[in-house]
């Protein structure tokens, strides 16, 4: 095709892309055809707490079977329990992984594919915040720094090495990064973890492309980047204008997930006002961008930071 050809062909399919794309953020998600996942198995990290079990219990709900992947056995087992205890029928197995442990990954992925065979939707959910300003982080290679990139993002190396290979000898699945806003925005006393969301975020749209350029078009990624959640993860955070940046219930970041997973959405900002921020952050020049962050709030969110007491 010459390039005349190819550019109209180009330009036609982009701005069916784009209509779609607006038609699909306006329409609810009920609305839209969503794909049957019952039967499919789905593993999710971090899974003994927060939005990793609200996920389990929906995948659940779904007639999935679900793989509990948490560090923290005692709470996984309890995952397990609640599963057990709403009936819903659904087959779960809970193994203890510590996610910054690449041999331990690869070793418990080689049981998962054993006990309960391929994985169809692997969700990398499982995070850890530190809370601190950078200098006052240790710099050794146990140091929570270090260990944020690896529970937050490299992780995630570990986890697609180990189950996408049969994704893509099926070309069916689903890849779903939990990132963050922070994986969107820089914050004052967030440096370890904003750096370990950039990476996931980077991270799942380098994947997406990869399997594009693959043409494994049954292999789906969702790419989710929530603001404040009342998990306890984040105890003491605070927004300055909590009517444009809500603090979001972990049932409605739950349900806004499987949603995003059913309609094979590539990206989920929650609450949607993050979205334009975003777009604003890519329009203004820097100081204004900053200028207009201080306004929000943004070197003061980590002020009374508390974080969950036992971490
Ligand atoms: N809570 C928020 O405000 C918020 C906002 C945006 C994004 N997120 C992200 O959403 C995800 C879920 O957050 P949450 O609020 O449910 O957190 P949470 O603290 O309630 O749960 C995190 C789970 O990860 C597990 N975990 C931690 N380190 C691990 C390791 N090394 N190996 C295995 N498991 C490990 C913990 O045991 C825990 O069960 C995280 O990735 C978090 O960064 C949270």
């Amino acid at each position: 095709m010459n390039l005349f050809l190819e550019t109209i062909v180009f330009l036609v399919k982009f701005i069916w892309l784009w209509l779609l794309g607006v038609y699909k953020a306006l329409m609810p998600a009920s609305l839209q055809p969503q794909k049957a996942i019952s039967g499919w198995t789905v593993l999710i990290s971090g899974s003994g707490s927060g939005i990793g079990r609200l996920l389990a219990l929906r995948f659940a709900a779904l007639g999935c079977r679900v793989v509990l992947w948490d560090m923290n056995q005692a709470e996984n087992e309890k995952t397990a329990h609640l599963l057990r205890q709403a009936a819903l029928g659904a087959q779960a197995t809970t193994y203890t992984v510590d996610l910054s442990n690449r041999d331990q990954v690869y070793r418990i992925a080689g049981q998962v594919k054993d006990d309960v065979g391929d994985v169809d939707i692997l969700v990398n959910n499982a995070g850890i915040v530190t809370g601190r300003k950078l200098l006052d982080t240790s710099d050794t290679a146990d140091a929570l720094m270090v260990k944020t990139m690896e529970v937050n993002s490299i992780s995630h190396f570990w986890t697609v090495k180990a189950f996408l290979p049969a994704m893509l000898q099926r070309n069916r699945g689903h890849v779903v990064t939990i990132s963050s806003s922070a994986g969107l925005f820089g914050a004052s006393g967030l440096v370890d973890y904003c750096s370990s969301k950039f990476a996931a975020f980077g991270f799942a749209e380098s994947l997406r492309l990869e399997l594009a350029k693959q043409k494994k078009d049954g292999i789906k990624t969702t790419v989710v980047c929530p603001g404040f959640i009342d998990t306890g993860m984040f105890e003491g955070f605070k927004y300055r204008f909590p009517i444009l940046m809500p603090i979001l219930e972990p049932p409605y970041v739950a349900d806004k997930i499987i949603e995003a997973v059913l309609i094979d959405q590539a990206w989920l900002c929650l609450p949607r006002s993050a979205y334009l921020m975003y777009y604003l952050k890519g329009l203004l020049p820097v100081n204004a961008t900053d200028a207009l962050g201080e306004f929000m709030g943004i070197l003061d969110l980590m002020d009374e930071f508390k974080g969950r007491k036992k971490d």
